[in-house]
Parts: C-alpha cells; structure tokens; sequence
C-alpha cells in the first residue's frame, strides 16, 4: 500500500513538473506582431540591472480583430535584467494590468512594498510591477504574475536588439493589438 502511494507520489511530481513545462512552452509560443516601426529606448539610461524606463509604441490590429488594421498606441515599459548587453538582458512590458486594464507601477525597491502585497507573494528582492487598483504583482524579469487578482502575466513586448547607443524594442504580444 505504502508502494502505491509513493508511487501515486511520484505520478503527481511528473503532472506538477509536465504542466510546468507546457506552462513555460506556452509563454516562449506567444504570437508577436510588428510595432509600426520599433521604439529605441536610449542604453545609457538602462546602465544597470533594476533600472527600467517606460515608452510609447505604435502597433496595428490585425486582420482576425473586431477592427482590422487599427493604429494603436501602447504603453510600455523596459526594464535591464541582467548586466550586458545581449537583447535577452532586457524584459519589455505592456503596463496595462491585464485585470481591469489600471497602469502598473514598476517598484525599484521591493522594500516599499505594502506588507499585504509582502504577506501574499513572499519576501522578493527584485524590482516589481505593482498595480495601483488592486495590488495584482508582477515580476520585473518576464511579467510574470506574482499575486493579486489578474488572470495572467503582463503582456509582453519583445526586445528584438541592441546597439551601441539603444535597446530596440520591435514587436509586441499579438493579444494586446486584438483585445485593447
Ligand atoms: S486592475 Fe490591476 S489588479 Fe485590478
């Protein structure tokens, strides 16, 4: 008996880890559009890792929305993640909050953190996006959700180069182009 419940044990490990990995399939699997044309965000001011500066793209709905080949502008924000200077090194954001579309803040200091949001998603000691509305969290290095009551992660834009001088940030999350 006790075979069988280690082994139903393991079983449920294997789900745990398999629908973890569909999960971050999932996200790598995301359907990008082109902005109208990419926003470069000057490097020198993303000099360290926790910086993060915000910026306006432009983007067009496309053919499968309610209003096809529709301008839209879009808020977002880059954040440096790592030191170097790889495109990798840079996570881009849409700051609407995916639960009832309030702008995010990005929290450079984690410690400002209202201990509400501290007690639900546990100590951090990275920078996060915190939503104003109703305290929904979000990872600096990916969007990803923290805590609160937003359905997802944030959507995401891709960082698509860099040069010498700017991060270049040409593509966003299809799903923002559809549904804002
Ligand atoms: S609108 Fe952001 S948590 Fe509700």
């Amino acid at each position: 008996m006790a075979g069988v419940g280690r082994r139903a044990f393991l079983a449920m490990l294997a789900l745990i880890g398999a629908g973890r990995t569909l999960w971050a399939q999932g996200r790598q699997r995301l359907r990008y559009r082109p902005l109208t044309r990419p926003v470069l965000v000057p490097l020198a001011s993303l000099a360290t890792p926790g910086r993060a500066r915000r910026f306006v793209a432009q983007g067009v709905s496309p053919p499968s929305a309610a209003i096809p080949g529709e301008r839209m502008r879009i808020n977002g924000m880059v954040a440096r993640v790592a030191a170097g200077d790889d495109a990798d090194c840079f996570k881009a954001v849409c700051v609407v909050c995916p639960h009832e579309q309030c702008d995010v803040d990005f929290v450079a200091d984690p410690g400002e953190l209202d201990p509400s949001v501290v007690e639900e998603i546990g100590e951090v000691s990275d920078p996060v996006y915190l939503c104003p509305c109703h305290n929904s969290t979000f990872t600096m290095a990916g969007g990803e959700r923290l805590g609160g009551p937003a359905p997802r992660g944030l959507y995401l834009f891709r960082v698509t180069g860099v040069t010498g001088t700017h991060v270049e940030i040409g593509e966003v999350e299809e799903d923002v182009l559809l549904f804002f």
